[in-house]
């Protein structure tokens, strides 16, 4: 048998293709096009029901690391840390407090002859080096071969090298009349670049009116600071204490791609970490290692991983320069061999509250219950992830290519982000077979999810499983009917064995617990 390989390995190809990936996830029910019969949506997307399964999975691993059973800190006490479910449309104050009316936008360029619009800061202008010719635009991220074609069309003979690449924002607007847009055939019809607000705006109420204008929140982490002082009111927590939230976030992104990677519509784990300022440092340390910690605890090799810290251009309006953001990256498909923004763990300082409390006229002071002259606006540590992206990468991770089985391909799940952990395949439908099956799930779906598939071919039946990442089947055939022993075939190996019938419960559970 040769050997399965994972998703990437270590010369400079991935070797499984995102269109694999995306068909897989329509072929098995993992992930559709929103609105595929009327053409799609761009930007948005459907979990169908392996893909909410897995969905869920994740989401309810990150809620028990966080909400139910937290880390336990440098002291050895458990972390306090309590969960929240916010609105999704929040008092329109809300953003401008938080500097998203005024600063959550990307800087856009249009192109007045394809009509077509693009992010200036992911467009490069290839530069002729000797001065002769246009000046072309193309994309930063160019895994289609774009500039190449661009070349061929516009380039005047040259190669790549007789170019300079430069951004698009560097370049002086008046030289925009050289450039020929990424999709345009004639020069100077870029427009200059204007920001454009990345918030879905909709209306409360009756009237449609600047006055009733209000947002579908850009990030789960603003009803956090909404609610800090109703939590710190209501509930016994007190600094250092954390809020965890899941939830829909939506993002009008001007260039939605890489399947689920980057969506309009899309789902966040975010949680805000108060404490004081004088240990915020230290706990940014904690949190890296903590959320790291997790992604591998879900499957996410080490080694698929690297962290980033972000450069003083990116930092975020918050950020403090020095201890700022910090990215888990991910080497995606699309991104190889390059990475991806997985998690960012940012330090944001006391910017959230303060704002809010000099727009809202709130006090966010914490008093400390044993000083109460120690009065301070706590800082925030906010480890962000998305859980739909979290999806998409344990969907790469798992994704394993073995030419030597019918499906050429199996998901190798960890166990505790399977959509089912097990499946019982009657090896026909007839002779008592499906009744034992039945018995057997009705017995075992009260302790994990379980799938009972009792018709076609037992070779497709399999293949199936091995696609959706089943880590065990569980075949009834005529020996079970004499001897009371059924075959568990392993998905990784597709090794297989013979046990008790009445065994099956507790070795599942056994083996479960071994792998997860
Ligand atoms: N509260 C901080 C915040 O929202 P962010 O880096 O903009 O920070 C956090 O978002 C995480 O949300 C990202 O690391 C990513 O996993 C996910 N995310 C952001 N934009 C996304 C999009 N358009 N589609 C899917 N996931 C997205």
């Amino acid at each position: 048998m040769t050997q399965a390989s994972p998703a990437k390995n270590t010369d400079d190809t991935p070797t499984v293709d995102m269109k694999d990936i995306v068909a897989l996830c329509k072929r098995r029910g993992f992930i559709f096009q929103a609105s595929e019969i009327y053409g799609g949506l761009n930007g948005f997307w459907d979990y169908g029901p392996l893909g909410v399964e897995l969905k869920n999975n994740i989401r309810d691993l990150w809620w028990k690391a966080m909400v139910t059973t937290p880390p336990i800190g440098p002291d050895g006490e458990p972390l306090q840390i309590v969960g929240l479910d916010s609105s999704i449309i929040q008092n329109p104050k809300t953003w401008v407090a938080s500097g998203h009316v005024g600063g959550f936008s990307d800087p856009m360029v249009d192109c007045r002859q394809t009509k077509r619009r693009y992010r200036a800061d992911h467009i490069n202008i290839l530069q002729p080096k000797d001065g002769e010719g246009h000046w072309l635009a193309v994309p930063q991220d160019d895994d289609e071969g774009i500039s190449e074609k661009r070349l061929k069309k516009f380039g005047k003979g040259k190669s790549i090298g007789a170019f300079e690449a430069t951004p698009l924002p560097e370049v002086n607007t008046s030289d925009y009349d050289k450039i020929i847009g990424p999709d345009a055939s004639e020069p100077g019809t870029l427009t200059e670049p204007k920001e454009f607000n990345l918030m879905f705006e909709t209306y409360v109420g009756a009237t449609q009116s600047e006055d009733s204008k209000a947002y579908l929140r850009p990030e789960t982490a603003q009803g956090i600071f909404l609610n800090y002082k109703n939590v710190l009111d209501s509930s016994r927590v007190r600094i250092p204490f954390g809020i965890a939230q899941i939830g829909k976030a939506y993002r009008n992104e001007v260039n939605p791609r890489n399947f689920v990677f980057r969506s309009r519509e899309f789902e966040q784990m975010e949680m805000e970490w108060f404490c004081h300022p004088d240990d915020a440092k230290q706990w940014r340390e904690f949190w890296i290692a903590e959320r790291k910690r997790w992604w591998e605890s879900i499957g996410i090799k080490s080694e698929s991983m690297i962290l980033r810290e972000h450069d003083r251009d990116e930092l975020s309006h918050y950020a403090k320069e020095g201890e700022g953001t910090l990215d888990i990256e991910y080497q995606f498909p699309f991104t190889y061999p390059g990475f991806g923004e997985l998690e960012g763990i940012a330090h944001r300082c006391d910017y959230d509250l303060t704002q809010h409390q000099e727009h809202s006229g709130t006090k966010m002071q914490y008093i400390d219950p044993d000083d109460n002259q120690n009065r301070y606006i706590p800082h925030v540590i906010e480890p962000a992830s998305g859980l739909t992206r979290a999806v998409l990468t344990v969907l790469c991770e798992a994704y394993t290519v073995d030419p030597d089985r019918p499906s050429g391909m199996y998901l190798n799940f960890k166990p505790s982000v399977a959509p089912k952990k097990a499946a019982i395949l009657p090896l026909v439908a007839k002779d008592g077979m499906p009744e034992l099956a039945t018995k057997l799930y009705m017995d075992l779906r009260e302790d994990m999810a379980v799938d009972l598939d009792i018709k076609q071919n037992i070779g497709k039946r399999y293949a199936r499983q091995d696609e959706i990442g089943t880590p065990f089947c569980i075949t009834i055939d005529s020996d079970t009917l004499q001897d009371q022993t059924v075959t568990i075939r392993h998905r990784n190996t597709m090794e297989q064995e013979r046990i008790s019938i009445d065994k099956v419960k507790e070795y599942l559970t056994e083996q479960l617990g071994q792998m997860a």
